[in-house]
């Protein structure tokens, strides 16, 4: 097996595992605590309240309490979808995305634990945030919501959506987040280092953009407010 493909195998594994069959979503739109005496679902979803002790503990330094970190390299993980958080957190833990501060932290988590994890963020409130340049945003407003057909790149919007809320639980959520952590992983995604995108769909969309053109979306997403 080479590389590529036992990566691609681990994350259709993990996708399987956490997203595929629909429970992540489940644990994003039902509440974590059963309080009904209906039978039991054996599907696993997070505790957000588990989560957020793990979250106060080991996470708050960097991530903020609530997900909404004060550096730019830190993502803000409020309003994030469960099922992309458990996916990352289980891709750190594998060693199928790459970064040696999250691939520490990841490997001392339980499956559970990322669920649970997953549920507190999605949970939390992003604080809005505004692009600094705007002249920057408008060139990136166009990217994201119309693509460009000469290179032949999709709009962003068709799988972040128009307000770059996102789609749980695959298609993650972009509003908000600072625009240099936006700006790593569209490089990140160029460079093939970071290669846990099933299908190489965004490796292929980020080899059509160029270096301007990431900042310019990574400008534009960042004052994108949607409603989580
Ligand atoms: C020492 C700082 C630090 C701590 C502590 C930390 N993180 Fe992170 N986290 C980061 C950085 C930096 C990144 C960006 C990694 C990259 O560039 O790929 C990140 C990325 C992530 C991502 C990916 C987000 C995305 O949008 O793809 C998740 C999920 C995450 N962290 C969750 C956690 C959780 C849960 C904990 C606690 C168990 C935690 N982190 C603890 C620094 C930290
Ligand atoms: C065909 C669907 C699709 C399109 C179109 C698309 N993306 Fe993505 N994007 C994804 C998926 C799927 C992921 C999650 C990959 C993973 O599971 O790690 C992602 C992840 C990302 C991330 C990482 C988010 C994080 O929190 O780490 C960024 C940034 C991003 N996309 C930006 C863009 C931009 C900018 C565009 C338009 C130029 C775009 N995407 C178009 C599917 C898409």
């Amino acid at each position: 097996m080479t590389r590529t493909s036992l990566a691609n195998a681990v994350v259709g594994a993990s996708i399987a595992l956490m997203v595929g069959s629909g429970t992540a979503r489940a644990a994003e739109n039902t509440p974590a605590v059963n309080t009904s005496a209906q039978p039991t679902i054996v599907a696993p979803r997070g505790d957000a309240a588990k989560g957020q002790v793990i979250a106060g503990q080991v996470c708050a330094a960097c991530h903020g309490a609530d997900g909404n970190s004060a550096l730019a390299a830190n993502p803000v993980l409020a309003g994030q979808h469960a099922g992309y958080i458990a996916k990352q957190l289980a891709e750190f833990k594998a060693g199928v995305r790459k970064n040696a501060i999250m691939m520490g932290f990841a490997a001392a988590l339980s499956q559970q634990d990322m669920l649970d994890l997953g549920a507190f963020y999605s949970r939390q409130k992003a604080t809005p945030r505004a692009a600094n340049d705007k002249e920057l945003a408008l060139i990136g407003q166009k990217l994201f919501r119309a693509g460009n057909t000469a290179v032949g790149l999709p709009a962003c919007a068709g799988c972040h959506s128009p307000n770059g809320a996102g789609i749980p639980a695959q298609y993650p959520r972009l509003a908000g987040q600072h625009t240099e952590y936006t700006i790593g992983q569209l490089r990140a995604f160029y460079a093939g280092e970071r290669g846990n995108d099933s299908n190489k769909v965004m490796r292929t969309i980020a080899s059509r953009l160029s270096e301007r053109e990431m900042q310019a979306v990574a400008e534009y997403v960042s004052g994108l407010t949607s409603a989580r």
